[in-house]
């Protein structure tokens, strides 16, 4: 699947990895785009550097340098703004935590932490060398070089909160096992790690073993050995078990499934009880795929696909098309898709069809980028895929 041009359309649509698309049997997601605030006012550093397997990733995908950048802020803020909320909640009033965002890459999130938050208060950590120098010199956060193995890092700060963006989703047992340990005893008393994992529903049942840990030796690195760096998916089972070795049983801990975004299950755990992880008012994100779009030689431009939410106290509030930025069309989502509600096994998606049809006048020329977002009524929003 790849987000390109649609040949008979003459878009290009922008869209995020995919999911779990029913009409492709594969495993798709969306998410919503909430703002950090004042992000925008505060002039995030925009770097790129060459070697961000993360940029080269979306690079590969859209094909186009500004999709690629367009999508690598996309997600970095969307990692972002879950965990500047977690922060927000568990560490309330005056006393801004240390957040160390650990396996930071070359710093597509930490770039908004660190506006958000304050470049001083935000570490960044890496086993990549050059990853966690150009943290420290381009988005000025402090910064340590981690180590394969936990039991290898020296005695480094302590942090209130330790966010984990898509690591454990790599890592073979004994690291996830290992590092979640080594983690814990990087918190201050009182503090929070959240970390987030590829759930059990993304692979075929029968492939899963009883104890909820699959690992598979393949990932989107180039540079990282397979057998360290690989995919792993869980089932919540295990990682509670894995959780309670690491910390001990007196935890407090919160899985929000799909909960980083809307692609990775997201557990924030803590020893204490005044951190109300349990209570963490964050927002499940929208799914949904765009499956045809057509401009016809009239120029009527015609997009269908679905949209729904897997939160049971929420519901799909509209679909909007955007052209260049600017809202065109926007639809409710209440078609018959049995197919939709089967393959993802949740009743409420059996109403989530669309089907967009508008004129563009006056006809155009050249390439134009379509995007489809879908957001709820409890104001989680996100862009459609595209298969
Ligand atoms: C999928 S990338 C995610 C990067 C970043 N968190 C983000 O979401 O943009 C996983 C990162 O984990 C890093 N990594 C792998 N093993 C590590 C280790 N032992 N310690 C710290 N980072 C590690 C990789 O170098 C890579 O940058």
């Amino acid at each position: 699947m790849a987000t390109k041009k649609n040949a008979r359309s003459g878009f290009y649509f922008f869209h995020r990895p995919q999911l779990d698309n029913p009409s492709t049997k594969h495993a798709p997601r969306g998410a919503p785009i909430p703002v950090l605030a004042g992000s925008a006012s505060i002039g995030v550093e925009m770097a790129i550097h060459p070697d961000d397997e993360m940029y080269q990733f979306a690079f590969q995908r859209l094909g186009s340098v500004s999709l690629a950048r367009r999508q690598y802020a996309r997600q970095g803020l969307r990692i972002a703004t879950t965990f500047g909320r977690i922060a927000e909640w568990c560490f309330p009033g005056a006393h801004a935590p240390t957040v160390l965002d650990f396996a930071s890459g070359h710093g597509r999130a930490t770039r908004f932490l660190a506006a958000h938050l304050g470049a001083e208060r935000v570490w960044a950590s890496d086993i990549k060398d050059d990853a966690v120098s150009f943290c420290q010199s381009t988005i000025g956060v402090g910064g340590f070089t981690s180590t394969a193995r936990p039991e290898d890092l020296e005695v480094v700060p302590r942090f209130d909160l330790i966010v984990v963006s898509s690591l454990f989703s790599h890592l073979p047992r004994h690291l996830f096992h290992g590092w979640l340990a080594r983690l814990a005893a990087l918190l201050e008393p009182g503090g929070v790690l959240a970390f987030s994992v590829h759930g059990s529903e993304m692979v075929d049942p029968s492939l899963m073993p009883a104890d909820g840990y699959l690992f598979v030796a393949e990932s989107e690195s180039r540079v990282l050995n397979a057998d360290l760096y690989g995919t792993a998916y869980v089932t919540t089972g295990f990682v509670t078990g894995a959780v309670q070795a690491a910390f001990g049983s007196a935890i407090h801990m919160r899985c929000l499934p799909k909960g980083l975004c809307g692609a990775q299950d997201l557990y924030v755990v803590s020893r204490d009880p005044a951190r109300r992880v349990e209570a963490l008012p964050l927002l499940a994100e929208p799914v949904g795929y765009v499956d045809v779009c057509v401009l016809t030689p009239g120029g009527h431009l015609h997009v269908t696909g679905w949209a729904g939410t897997h939160d049971p106290g929420d519901q799909l509030q509209w679909v909007t098309l955007e052209l260049d930025g600017v809202r065109i069309a926007s639809s409710s989502a209440q078609l018959h898709r049995p197919d939709v509600s089967a393959v993802l096994g949740n009743p409420a998606l059996e109403r989530s069809g669309f089907d967009v049809r508008i004129g563009i006048h006056p006809p155009f020329t050249g390439d134009r980028l379509l995007e489809a977002k879908a957001r709820t009524l409890r104001g989680a929003e996100d862009v459609l895929l595209v298969d």
